[in-house]
């Protein structure tokens, strides 16, 4: 690991020293510090401070960030990045008038990316996957919650296990990985859902368990996938697991999602756009984070974002993240989500970067180790092309990052 020295930052946002999670006038204080210099030392932030401060510093790699801005590297709480194809076919569609839930219902969605995902080796899905992370970390992530889901098979769910703990293996990222096998019923259990469910509950959630091959739990909690009841069976025998819980709740429909996530304790309650008040004080309650996606929202051309500004007076600890995914919203940008919250949702610049950054990381239980520019923490950073943080925002659809750095190595530059 190299030793670095970062000097001439314009912006460094910090984000230093508040309680966790974040909520409230909390979102909004950044602790930038103006004109600043930042060291990592073996992968860890060394010292950071005011340039003029600076101590000499021979034999460290140095990087001049010419007066812009440094955040820590952004933290996305919610991708599927494992599975293989695209399915733009159903984009015109959708645009033409057909809804995401009548795609489903004809055997397009999450089940023709399920058998995409099924017909590739465990050797090429790594490739594509490998692809997806390149991505991501080029958008500035440094830290993804990464979900299976696309093989709804016990077999095909492991080989997208095994594929996420390989990619963090590379180091390019750190994933997270969640286990969503009930993302779906796949098609040869169609007319045999309870035998599907019964296969997730006595030797799917089992294995994953045994393997050790993830930390949450996750489930498509809604109207035409899995019901209230059987949400609440699959995810009470993943708890019993040792497996922490993540949902999709409350997506596409008022269902009732919400409350059965503060109901289980979960950790987050993930998508939420059609939530009520009695969800949202229910979530607050339970101490249920709500990871916000309105890249899905823009992406499905629906008009009901999540909302935000309710929740936030609520006293809630927003996150929010990509849901990076081949159906509902294929954008590897947290900068480009950022955008949407403070249009859409009425963020101000400020609350979305603190959504998908120390919030985040205390959605995944890192936030000890990533999430602010502290010393001591890991040297997760991302230089943008721009001297006022807002710019991120600003800017949408435009990638403003320069230099990407995963504990203190260099892991995407801009050429
Ligand atoms: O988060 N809602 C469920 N899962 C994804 C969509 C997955 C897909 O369409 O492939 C989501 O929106
Ligand atoms: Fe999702």
């Amino acid at each position: 690991m190299e030793n670095l020295v970062i000097t001439n930052i314009g912006q460094l946002i910090t984000l230093a020293s508040l309680p966790l999670p974040r909520s409230g006038d909390d979102l909004s204080e950044l602790s930038i510090i103006e004109n600043a210099a930042l060291v990592c030392r073996s992968g860890i932030i060394d010292w950071v401070g005011k340039l003029d401060d600076l101590p000499s510093m021979d034999n460290y790699k140095a990087i001049d960030a010419k007066n812009s801005v440094v955040t820590p590297g952004l933290v996305d709480a919610h991708t599927h990045p494992v599975f293989a194809g695209t399915r733009e076919q159903e984009y015109e569609l959708k645009i033409l008038g057909k809804t995401y839930q009548e795609i489903a219902a004809l055997g397009g969605g999450i089940r023709s990316t399920v058998r995409r995902t099924r017909a590739t080796s465990e050797e090429d899905l790594l490739k594509e996957s490998r692809n997806h992370i390149d991505l991501l970390a080029s958008h500035g992530t440094t830290t993804i919650e990464a979900k299976s889901g696309y093989g709804l098979s016990l077999v095909d769910e492991i080989k997208s296990l095994q594929v996420i703990k390989k990619l963090n293996q590379e180091n390019k990222l750190e994933l997270i990985p969640t286990f969503l096998g009930a993302h779906e019923i796949p098609d040869e259990y169609r007319n045999s859902r309870d035998e599907y469910i019964n296969l997730l509950i006595e030797e799917m959630i089992p294995a994953v368990a045994k393997e050790n091959l993830a930390k949450y739990c996750d489930i498509f909690c809604e109207s035409h996938v899995f019901s209230i009841d059987e949400s609440r069976r699959i995810l009470t025998t993943a708890k019993n697991y040792g497996l922490n819980l993540r949902l999709h709740a409350d997506q596409l429909k008022l269902s009732g999602g919400a409350r059965l996530a503060a109901e289980l304790k979960a950790t987050t309650a993930d998508h939420l756009e059609h939530i009520d008040m009695e969800g949202i004080m229910a979530l607050k309650e339970a101490n249920v984070m709500p990871v916000l996606l309105p890249g899905s929202v823009f992406h499905l051309g629906l008009k009901q974002y999540p909302p935000a500004r309710t929740m936030i007076q609520a006293g809630l600890p927003i996150v929010l993240a990509t849901d990076f995914n081949p159906g509902s919203s294929p954008t590897p940008s947290l900068p480009m989500v950022m955008s949407l919250a403070c249009t859409q949702m009425r963020m101000t610049p400020a609350e979305a970067l603190t959504a998908c950054t120390i919030n985040a990381a205390y959605s995944l239980g890192l936030s000890e180790k990533i999430g602010s520019i502290e010393i001591g923490k890991q040297a997760d950073l991302v230089i943008f092309n721009c001297p006022d943080y807002r710019q991120i925002p600003y800017f949408f659809g435009t990638n403003l990052v320069n230099t990407v750095i995963k504990q203190g190595m260099i892991t995407f530059q801009k050429s």
